[in-house]
């Protein structure tokens, strides 16, 4: 939060409005567009976030293509809904109803670079300007395709000049509309009323506010930022990648600025939402999404894929794939083990090679080291699940639960079918198939007796000579 001066702050009543409302046509996809996500989050979310973030006082979005998506997505937001996209200042007039006398701080729901810290600095401008109306603009290299920035010669902002209806004098502007803006309410509210669509899209052009607000004597500013990478709009899919590595290389430099080693960020990906602490080292070729946090002293990597998933302190997590599961301290895992969804795995565990794992619980101490599946299984601590165990939880209906108790010895390929409990300290013989739960301090041996046929070999005439 940004307290000081003239920021946003619970005494200054700012309302957002997002747009959100538009197809994206160029996404060429059956889902809106601002939902298109960008390092774990929806695009729209981002600037939601944002807002927040900044300080203001209320959101609304507005929703029309695929609004009831758009809806299901975000919380703690209001909503105004545009039937038809009739343009930038129609949307905003839809959400006239929530416009008071404070200010209106316009966002798009495409533009999922922008930081609360441009917000916050436009505000300031903005207030301590004293203006009616406040556009951010930026220069570009290549303004094409952007409403461009008029001023007079003394430098007062005028109009906002869309690239189709500019002539070849205002199309060499490089100053040019991020479409972000702020706006005195009540000021928008009739300037809004006064809007035509006479131009070359027929579309209500919110930038004609700015004309509009000139007539009227109002004073309009123009906030340029340093960086246009921020308010990159995203309109296909080459822009989301574009935007997403951008926005990849923000959170690998916060975290490794907050004391995470990350060996390659070049083939690092973190989401926006995954929190780690300081001393945990990402080797190459990692994915670490949504809800995941890793403690510190974690070694993640290489070629992890972790998500949603709680990471305990010095835990090592080497080329496998982790999905909702917690880890507890000093645990290893891998490489080449596939945790599920579900699992609870205790404190200095070893979940070894080609283990799979699902909504388990999986005590201290306790190791599978290789070949096993553990799918609804209860496993103590201190139990030792030997090489090709299978928790048999699957009767072709209906799945159910194996326990076993503490300090229990499972040997090599043992089938154990469940429902069956193995007690505390039992002892199950190499090759059995369990179907019956097995008391405690007790040895279960279910395989046939092996039997010797002697001189079988030398009778069949397949004894290999020596050379
Ligand atoms: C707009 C600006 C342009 C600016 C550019 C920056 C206008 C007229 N032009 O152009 O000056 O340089 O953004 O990226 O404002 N939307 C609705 N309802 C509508 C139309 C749009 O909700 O009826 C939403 C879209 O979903 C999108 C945003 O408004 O999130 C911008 O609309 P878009 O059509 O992309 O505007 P641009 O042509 O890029
Ligand atoms: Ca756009």
């Amino acid at each position: 939060m940004y307290l000081e001066g003239d920021s946003l702050n619970s005494t200054s009543y700012v309302l957002a409005v997002i747009l959100a409302a538009g197809e994206g046509k160029r996404m060429y996809s059956k889902k809106p567009k601002v939902l298109h996500e960008i390092c774990g989050k929806a695009m729209v979310q981002h600037v939601v976030d944002c807002a927040r973030e900044a300080g203001v006082s209320e959101t609304v979005v507005v929703v029309g293509h695929g609004a009831s998506q758009v809806q299901d997505k975000l919380i703690d937001v209001k909503f105004a809904y545009q039937e038809q996209q009739l343009g930038t200042g129609h949307a905003v007039m839809q959400a006239e109803s929530f416009i008071t006398s404070g200010e209106v701080l316009v966002l798009y729901g495409d533009t999922p670079l922008l930081t609360p810290e441009t917000i916050d600095k436009m505000y300031e401008f903005h207030k301590q300007g004293g203006f009616d109306a406040t556009v951010l603009t930026a220069e570009m290299g290549n303004p094409f395709s952007y409403g461009r920035i008029i001023r007079d010669v003394e430098g007062k902002v005028l109009d906002i000049v869309e690239e189709r209806d500019a002539d070849p004098e205002q199309k060499k502007i490089k100053e040019i509309n991020s479409g972000i803006y702020l706006f005195n309410g009540l000021f928008l509210k009739d300037a809004l009323k006064e809007l035509k669509n006479d131009n070359n899209q027929n579309e209500y052009y919110l930038t004609d506010v700015i004309k509009i607000f000139n007539d009227k004597n109002l004073k309009v500013g123009a906030y340029k930022i340093e960086n246009p990478e921020e308010i990159m709009g995203v309109n296909n899919r080459l822009q989301l990648s574009q935007a997403a590595s951008i926005m990849t290389r923000r959170i690998l430099e916060a975290h490794m600025l907050n004391g995470v080693t990350i060996i390659d960020p070049a083939s690092t990906y973190i989401d926006a939402t995954v929190k780690i602490e300081k001393d945990v080292t990402i080797l190459p070729g990692c994915m670490i999404k949504g809800n995941t946090y890793i403690e510190e002293d974690a070694i993640i990597g290489p070629y992890a894929t972790i998500s949603d998933s709680h990471v305990g302190k010095g835990v090592s997590i080497k080329n496998s794939v982790v999905m909702e599961s917690r880890i507890g301290e000093g645990t290893t895992v891998g490489p080449f083990a596939y945790l599920r969804p579900g699992n609870v795995i205790g404190k200095h565990a070893k979940i070894g090679d080609f283990v799979e794992m699902k909504n388990s619980n999986f005590g201290d101490y306790s190791k599978v080291s290789h070949l096993t599946y553990v799918g609804d299984g209860d496993v103590g601590s201190g139990v030792n699940l030997g090489c090709g165990v299978v928790f048999v939880n699957y009767d072709g209906k209906k799945k159910h639960r194996t326990k076993v108790e503490d300090n229990s010895f499972v040997g090599c390929n043992v089938n154990l079918v469940a429902p069956v409990v193995l007690g505390k300290n039992s002892y199950i013989a190499a090759g059995t198939t369990v179907t019956r739960n097995v008391p405690e301090e007790s040895l279960a041996i279910g395989r046939a007796r092996q039997e010797n046929i002697e001189g079988w070999v030398r009778r069949k005439g397949l004894t290999k000579e020596e050379e």
